[in-house]
């Protein structure tokens, strides 16, 4: 027999374990790992000379791709190479879009925009539509799940509505796909917000005054007790506070079912960010003080936490840097540092290997049901993030593929570089370029559809 590729001498992640071994690839599926000596001949031959790692490709669930309407942010080329320039071979698109995705008509429209321009297989969230029957055509038009922002009306169901939130999450476990929370209390954030503006308040640090811890504690309290009695899949997006952890901790002792991830950013970066860079470094939710991060990091270390997601969420420099904080868009571009990032913190023995990889592929794989990727084994989806650990090497934001060309990171000297990626057995980036067309990422359906 003879295979498309064998990528021989490599360091590959298997079972937990970094394992001297080849890989052969064929028609985008993991044909065989093993010695050399087991290969199969192959058309093409990827020598990486034992120095170079291979992680199964990495999910990053918690994407804004923007295109469409906001293109001038984002698009599906730039956004998509963004992430195969992060080591990223899956994404999943969040809703907040222009239009906004919630309808299948909406979804479909953005399904065939992508289609042709991603360079990484791409799945897509739909905010929740307007009427319940909506949800099942949604959920065949091949959405991977819904999302639920708490801190503003974005989507189809009030979100000062119990009840319709509670139907619409009966209605999410028939189709089987999971619910992303925003959790930020919209509520008691209008209030924050009302009284600073009234004081002339304008400046970043009373964004943050803003958006406090209770904000996300009550959020995520008040979601929490609506879906008890639901049995709804949820998968808390950014949690960014320690009691935000405790207490989704708490409920997957009753309620099976719940997830959540937290982002570089809130690990990585405090309010000192917020002062040395102003709106710049301003996200939802925001950063927290140096004790909140300590405490957030504590809780990843305890295994509380199920995914890390990049939160990319691209702006212009225009838009970050408008006088009153109030105008400034919340988000800053996350695809290009996010695995570096936590590799260095592997380095420097904050995490382990283990939780990088379950974090950034295994879970992620197992909350959104895509069960062909997550793991390097035979008859997996032949999706690999190669990367050198060895050799240090400076972020440069004017050299992000993506549209935003900014960073608090900039600068910052990281280990970890992703220096090949492969998607469905062909390299879309390597040597710090793109080289695969438009289309060679596919779109990923939900609910294993
Ligand atoms: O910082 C954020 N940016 N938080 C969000 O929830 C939205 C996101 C965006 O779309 O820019
Ligand atoms: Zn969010
Ligand atoms: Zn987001």
């Amino acid at each position: 027999m003879i295979v498309d590729s064998v990528i021989l001498n490599a360091k590959a992640y298997l079972k937990g374990q970094i394992t001297d071994c080849c890989i052969a690839i064929e028609e985008g599926i993991i044909h065989k790992i093993g010695k050399e000596t087991q290969m199969p001949n192959a058309d093409q031959k990827i020598n990486l000379h034992s120095r170079l790692l291979v992680l199964p490709g990495l999910i990053d669930t918690h994407v804004h791709l923007r295109d469409e309407g906001k293109a001038y942010k984002e698009d599906f080329t730039s956004g998509t190479s963004a992430a195969a320039a992060g080591g990223f071979t899956t994404v999943l698109d969040m809703p907040n879009n222009t239009p906004i995705t919630m309808s299948a008509q909406t979804l479909r429209n953005r399904i065939e925009t992508a289609q042709r321009r991603i360079v990484v297989n791409t799945g897509f969230y739909s905010e929740f539509p307007q009427t319940l029957p909506e949800i099942k055509e949604i959920a065949n038009q091949g959405a991977v799940g819904f999302k639920l922002f708490m801190g503003d009306q974005i989507g189809g169901v009030n979100i000062d509505d119990n009840t319709a939130i509670t139907e619409a999450l009966k209605a999410t476990t028939e189709v089987k796909l999971p619910v992303a929370i925003h959790a930020e209390d919209h509520t008691l954030l209008a209030t924050n917000e009302a009284k600073l503006k009234q004081a002339k308040k304008t400046a970043p640090a009373d964004y943050l005054r803003a958006h406090t811890k209770e904000v996300e504690r009550v959020a995520v309290e008040r979601i929490i007790k609506l879906s008890a009695k639901t049995e709804a899949q949820l998968h808390f997006c950014h949690i960014s506070t320690k009691e935000g952890v405790a207490t989704i901790t708490e409920a997957k002792k009753t309620q099976k079912n719940i997830t959540c991830e937290v982002t570089p950013n809130h690990l990585m970066l405090s309010n000192e960010e917020v002062e040395r860079y102003g709106a710049l470094a301003i996200m939802a939710p925001p950063l927290r003080d140096r004790l909140e991060v300590e405490a957030l990091w504590q809780s990843v270390n305890e295994g509380l936490v199920d995914t890390f997601g990049s939160d990319h969420a691209p702006h212009t420099l225009e838009e970050k840097q408008a006088n009153n904080i109030w105008e400034v868009k919340a988000g800053i571009p996350g695809l290009e540092v996010t695995l570096p990032l936590m590799l260095t913190m592997v380095k420097k023995g904050k995490l382990c290997l283990e939780q990088v990889v379950s974090h950034l592929a295994e879970n992620p794989a197992q909350i959104y049901g895509l069960t062909d990727r997550g793991y390097l084994k035979a008859g997996q989806a032949a999706d690999l993030t190669i990367v050198d650990y060895q050799n240090p090497f400076k972020i440069d934001a004017s050299k992000f593929k993506s549209k935003a060309k900014f960073s608090p990171y900039n600068g910052w000297e990281v280990n970890g570089k992703p220096v090949k990626t492969i998607v469905g057995g062909q390299i879309v980036y390597e040597e710090n370029e793109v080289v695969a067309k438009g289309g060679t990422g596919k779109i990923v359906r939900g609910g294993a559809r």
